[in-house]
């Protein structure tokens, strides 16, 4: 994982290089129409608040939980114990990620949605919330941990999530067979580059042209970094959208000429 200090170095070479998607630097009129109708959308969708509000609640929840330590991505608490505001404020998407995510899938429309990484289900219920039609599969390793999103789910009354428990290694495969095909992934768990890389060739399995792969903390290490490279330079991979705190992923063979854009966000 990169130091805070290398971490700010990187964000400010993206912010100062990234396209912001007026004019030069944009030339797929599809990242157009993305960039313009779901990453600028700034209107205030009803959901906004009240998952905000439970978002609240575990930022204030002082109990302690036992948490089996799943890959990377727990490097802030180390211990096994852990006080429940503690992930709320570590693990989870900020708001304005997690609201992004709810506008691609409400744009889009994917029939299926994966979230590999439930942590407390706070972005579950903002793709939840998205889609209700659509069937939100989420997973997640420490029992303790889905036993706290169930509860945000059930507060929210949002009832189109599954929730798979244990371990990515042993739930994704079968999970996809049951699936069939996926439109739309957001990978938030294990943030080392042999199981992302590992995941995404899973999901490239079970995609469709218009499936949308979503990659969390692109940047964070240098394995994410490689695997992100890896991803990109895959031969079904024709477009990525680099937004730093994620990565975006398309295979569309409709993109006639493989681009990658950084785009500021
Ligand atoms: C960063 S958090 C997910 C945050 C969540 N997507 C959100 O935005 O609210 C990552 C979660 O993935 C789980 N995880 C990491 N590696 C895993 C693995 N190999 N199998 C199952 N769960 C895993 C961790 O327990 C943790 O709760």
């Amino acid at each position: 994982m990169y130091s805070t200090f290398q971490l700010a170095k990187k964000y400010l070479k993206y912010y100062l290089t990234a396209s912001n998607g007026k004019g030069h630097g944009v030339h797929s009129p599809f990242v157009f129409d993305f960039i313009t109708n779901v990453l600028r959308d700034k209107k205030t969708y009803d959901c906004y608040q009240t998952i905000e509000q439970q978002r609240s609640k575990l930022l204030t929840n002082t109990n302690t939980i036992e948490v089996e330590d799943f890959g990377a991505g727990s490097s802030v608490i180390k211990s096994n114990k852990r006080v429940v505001k503690d992930i709320a404020a570590s693990s989870l998407k900020p708001k304005k990620f997690a609201r992004l995510l709810f506008r691609i899938v409400q744009y889009y429309k994917p029939a299926t949605v994966l979230e590999l990484g439930t942590s407390l289900g706070i972005t579950t219920c903002y793709l939840a919330k998205a889609n209700e039609q659509a069937i939100i599969y989420t997973c997640e390793g420490s029992g303790a941990i889905a036993a706290i999103a169930k509860n945000s789910f059930a507060n929210l009354r949002v009832n189109n999530i599954e929730l798979t428990e244990g371990d990515f290694a042993k739930t994704l495969q079968p999970l996809l067979n049951k699936i069939g095909k996926i439109g739309f992934a957001f990978v938030d768990g294990n943030h080392r580059r042999e199981p992302t890389v590992e995941y995404f060739t899973k999901l490239l399995n079970h995609s469709t042209p218009s499936t949308v792969l979503i990659f969390d903390d692109i940047h964070w290490s240098a394995e994410m970094e490689a695997a992100w490279k890896e991803i990109q330079g895959h031969p079904s991979v024709t477009l990525t959208i680099d937004l730093f705190f994620i990565g975006l992923v398309f295979i569309n063979p409709d993109f006639k000429v493989k681009q990658h854009f950084t785009v500021r966000f």
